[in-house]
């Protein structure tokens, strides 16, 4: 059986530097977890949130699927920003999409990918939505456009959801984020900087 000894490796080196730079690193986060940051954030392993952004352990909470949607239904992810807001109260929820999107430029086709057409039915909207810009772009730039798109329909659902319209309504200081990570060169860039508050 491959039991993937050289992961545990990996992990006992990256432990050891950790205990090494900072002796109480891990004892003092194991009490306690307080991240400013909730990453909304693709599920592509090329878009590591914490490695991105040069966050440690207990700086950024998560949360990613494909495509980093934002589902009004989806009690996973509404669980993750309840937790977020409500607990946690974090500052800043971050919805970060990247170019060159897998599930984006699936969406675009109407090729059979199976049960995940059902998942990427949500990107198809934002499409719609959209498409009387999009009609105009093809190939690359298309998919690239709608990988922005995408990221600033999502920053408005999660506007909406109730958690953070009762923060808001609460007067608590929350913004919400949409950022877009260009897998080329490892750059961010800022699509819509947090006008939203109350
Ligand atoms: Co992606």
């Amino acid at each position: 059986m491959e039991t993937l000894e050289h992961l545990f490796h990996n992990n006992k080196k990256w432990a050891d530097s950790i205990t090494q730079q900072d002796p109480s690193f891990f004892q003092r986060l194991s009490n306690l977890q307080k991240p400013e940051i909730l990453w909304i954030g693709c599920s592509d392993s090329r878009v590591p949130a914490n490695e991105i952004i040069d966050l440690a352990p207990g700086e950024v909470f998560v949360h990613r699927n494909i495509a980093n949607v934002v589902v009004h239904s989806d009690l996973n992810c509404l669980s993750v920003i309840q937790y977020a807001v409500e607990v946690l109260k974090i500052k800043h929820i971050i919805v970060c999409g990247h170019y060159g999107c897998g599930g984006i430029e699936a969406s675009l086709n109407d090729q059979d990918h199976g049960l995940i057409d059902n998942w990427l039915g949500h990107i198809k909207d934002v499409s719609r939505l959209h498409q009387a810009e999009l009609s105009e772009l093809t190939g690359k730039e298309k998919v690239h456009r709608l990988c922005e798109l995408n990221v600033v329909e999502q920053v408005n659902h999660v506007s909406d959801t109730t958690s953070v319209k009762n923060a808001w309504k609460n007067g608590e200081e929350l913004y919400i984020h949409g950022w877009i990570y260009n897998i080329e060169n490892g750059i961010l860039h800022d699509l819509m900087s947090s006008p939203k508050s109350s």
